[in-house]
């Protein structure tokens, strides 16, 4: 082993402190940190957010939508976000839902419902005024479109994300600010709203042609072209969001301003992403992506900051690999282990409840996703979930099908389509980790294990979480 690992870095004693993120006096304004996940998404961002939430008086999210799906449990009671920030449950702090988020109103305002009805203060809560708005045809067109794509769906979670993105790059997209001015919403969603009832039109009759070539649907084609969607009604839908523009109007604000308010004062404010590095648009395992940037360098396109505002970087890793949806995952496992990992780690989505498919630790794409984030540090979690499976196994290189070494992440899809995985092979360990809380109750081997990512991917381990409760990590030392 070379250089610092997470092994090495504990202190002898055992005494480890948590990494001071508080402003340093004299220092320069600096504060930015960044948060992002490092493998495929679900690595458990949300709790890592939490805890280094203590430290910042502003937590923001940049991207992404109701696509992801955070699970806080805090005191034994669960709590689970899709769109508001992790920090919310810091009632004190101001969350931030940035301009890089695709926001759909009804999740949030249920978001909201649901933390006001178990106590939980909202008014620091902030919307962008700049963010763009999931409208009920985005859904219809994300669900169409993957049913229309069949054996080769990307597997989205049907929540509109793609279409909403794609509306705002086509500037036809609806922003939080529009709700509050009823002319200008109702001129803005007719213009959006004509292309889609044609291309859901089209969908739907291509999908009835499909059915009834199948012999599975009796219906006649034109139905479905003349019946209209009352999903799809122009006034409807006016008032609908004309309603939720009055409901949402209190944290409507110029979030970007409130940043630089925030790091200008010298407070500290966590950028949190969501999915995470290998799910990024244009550096992800495209086209099995999401359809937003979740590396660190969005947190400045999403929340209005500079590259200069960023002082460091998280990467968050769980000690072994998901996926959910479709695309490459060359560790994926079809075996007890696999299984094992599953049901040990409720490796089921937050959001659509899908069984994410497992894999062991990807080193190639941890180091890949560490240079490209330029991360500083690395979470690691769910370490508990391997114990009592070992020896472990982590992939090293790849070889290509036609026999070459590959130790860096191809950028090739059909490379990385048949990449097999090569391994090192670590010992495992025994021992029920959910009560360690330092790095010396941790048996050598965990921290063998954690010593070896480190070392591999040059960055250190500095937070280890053993279990879902918030109490269930352990601080590493730099
Ligand atoms: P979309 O973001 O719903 O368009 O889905 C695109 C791809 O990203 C699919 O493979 C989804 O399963 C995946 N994805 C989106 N959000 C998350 C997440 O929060 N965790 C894990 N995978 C996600």
């Amino acid at each position: 082993m070379t250089g610092a690992t997470a092994a090495s870095a504990a202190s002898p004693d055992g005494t480890l402190a948590a990494p001071d993120l508080r402003p340093r006096q004299n220092a320069p304004a600096m504060p930015g940190v960044v948060i992002v996940g490092a493998q495929w998404g679900d690595e458990g961002k949300g709790k890592v957010v939490d805890l280094l939430a203590e430290r910042a008086t502003t937590i923001v999210r940049f991207q992404g939508g109701n696509n992801a799906g955070h699970t806080i449990v805090r005191d034994g009671e669960e709590f689970k976000f899709h769109l508001i920030p992790s920090g919310i449950l810091h009632e004190e702090k101001t969350s931030v839902i940035g301009n890089g988020v695709v926001v759909d109103p009804r999740v949030l305002l249920g978001e909201i419902d649901n933390l006001k009805r178990a106590g939980i203060s909202v008014g620091n809560l902030r919307l962008s005024a700049n963010a763009h708005l999931i409208m009920p045809y985005h859904v219809l067109l994300d669900s169409a479109g993957e049913t229309k794509l069949g054996k080769n769906s990307i597997g989205t979670t049907r929540r509109g994300i793609g279409p909403c993105y794609a509306d705002k790059a086509l500037r036809l997209g609806i922003r939080v600010q529009d709700l509050l001015d009823e002319k200008i919403l109702r001129t803005k969603i007719r213009a959006a709203l004509e292309p889609k009832q044609q291309a859901l039109r089209e969908l739907s009759v291509q999908r009835r042609k499909r059915l009834k070539e199948a012999g599975e649907d009796a219906k006649p084609i034109e139905e479905s072209v003349q019946v209209p969607d009352p999903r799809l009604d122009l006034h409807a839908m006016v008032e609908e969001h004309v309603s939720f523009g009055h409901r949402l109007e209190p944290h409507i604000a110029d979030t970007a301003r409130l940043c630089w308010e925030a790091l200008d004062g010298g407070e500290t404010v966590i950028f949190e992403g969501a999915q995470a590095t290998l799910l990024d648009l244009d550096h992800g395992t495209y086209p099995f992506v999401t359809s937003s940037n979740p590396i660190a360098g969005e947190a400045c396109v999403g929340a209005g900051i500079g590259p200069k505002d960023i002082d460091e970087v998280w990467g968050i890793a769980k000690a072994y690999a998901t996926r959910v949806g479709a695309g490459p995952f060359p560790t994926e496992l079809f075996d007890d282990v696999g299984e094992q990992m599953l049901q040990r780690g409720h490796e089921f989505g937050t959001t659509t409840g899908r069984r994410r498919r497992c894999g062991w630790m990807d080193l190639i794409a941890l180091r890949y996703a560490v240079r490209l984030n330029r991360m500083d540090a690395l979470a690691i979690t769910k370490l508990d979930v391997l114990s009592g499976i070992g020896p472990l196994r982590v992939a090293v290189r790849y070889r290509s099908k036609e026999g070459a070494v590959l130790d860096t992440f191809p950028y090739h899809q059909s490379i990385l389509h048949s990449a097999e995985p090569e391994y090192e092979e670590l010992p495992g360990f025994d021992l029920d980790l959910t009560s360690c809380r330092s790095a010396s109750d941790l048996p050598q081997e965990a921290r063998d294990y954690l010593g070896f990512i480190a070392d591999f991917v040059g960055v250190p381990v500095r937070l280890v979480g053993v279990g879902p409760d918030r109490e269930q990590v352990i601080w590493l030392e730099d």
